[in-house]
């Protein structure tokens, strides 16, 4: 192997470090913490681990953590109601409706409901349409963090060909424009692209955002790239149990790259930490505290 590998896992802990030791100029200038209110609905068991762990990672941020578990029975109008209400709550700082919502709730319409100066998914159409035009609002927390890695070990990343492959609104789409907005020479590659092997190969930034499981194989990729491995996909791991691993096949892309993201410890870590860095950022906002650029 001769990749660098990405240490999204540390990256994380030094940023939610971060996060933490700016909470308290923020409670001294208004008041109070920041707060985050995470609602979910129904009894997904994935969801229940990652609302848990988002809870835990806001405590230990000295942030306030609030958690809305609603029955699987909920209406549309009952779900409404409530974000609603945390738009108007002032202790409330970010909302997080957990996703997937059961099938017969509108996720369209909840998020279209959620306060955009309150959508530290930054799932809005607003928040989308001010990343477009360069605006100050709020980015979804996964390509935020990936953007984060990569500048962290790239520095400049202005020129540079980037690749993703995926075309998703949460991921692949703000991935994209972030890129752009570094002035990265961007292509948004999919499922329907021609030769993807040989797109990806023009690639010095690879971002994986299809949830395929290893699909995107070692010769594939230009010898030095930097590979950012968003997938998370849990496989037989031919022993009678599961295992986690990526959209890349890391063992032969880490013979090529010059850097690259493990599966698990890289992106996936970085999601929570940019979560609650998005709510403090709100925060601080919503108060009119100052916050010095760059700060976080
Ligand atoms: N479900 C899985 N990841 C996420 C996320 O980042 N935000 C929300 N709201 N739901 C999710």
């Amino acid at each position: 192997m001769s990749a660098a590998i990405i240490d999204g896992k540390a990256f994380a802990a030094t940023l939610r470090e971060r996060v933490a030791l700016l909470v308290p100029a923020f409670e001294a200038a208004a008041g109070r913490k920041p707060g985050l209110t995470v609602v979910i609905v129904g009894e997904d068991p994935a969801s229940q681990v990652y609302v848990r762990s988002k809870g835990k990672a806001t405590e230990a941020a000295g942030m306030v953590s609030t958690t809305h578990r609603l029955p699987d029975t909920t209406t549309q109008d009952e779900l409404l109601a409530l974000v609603r209400q945390l738009n108007a709550d002032p202790a409330v700082d970010g909302i997080l409706v957990q996703l997937p919502l059961p099938k017969h709730l509108d996720e369209s319409e909840v998020i279209a409901t959620i306060d955009p100066d309150k959508d530290v998914d930054g799932f809005h159409v607003v928040n989308a349409g001010r990343l477009a035009v360069g605006q100050e609002g709020f980015v979804p927390c996964t390509p935020l963090g990936c953007i984060m890695l990569l500048e962290d070990r790239l520095g400049d990343l202005s020129g540079l060909n980037a690749v993703v492959v995926g075309r998703s609104n949460i991921v692949g789409k703000p991935m994209a424009q972030l890129l752009l907005a570094k002035s990265c020479t961007v292509t948004i590659a999919h499922s329907r692209t021609k030769d993807l092997p040989d797109v990806c190969r023009r690639a010095d930034i690879l971002v994986a955002a299809v949830g395929r499981p290893e699909m995107i194989k070692g010769d594939w990729i230009k010898p030095g790239a930097t590979v950012i491995d968003v997938g998370i996909n849990r496989v037989d791991n031919g022993e009678g149990g599961t295992k986690l691993v990526g959209d890349v096949d890391f063992a032969s892309a880490a013979e090529v790259a010059g850097a690259i993201t493990p599966v698990p410890g890289g992106v996936g870590p970085m999601t929570i930490a940019v979560l609650l860095r998005n709510t403090l950022v709100s925060a601080y906002r919503r108060e009119n505290v100052a916050l010095g650029k760059g700060a976080i």
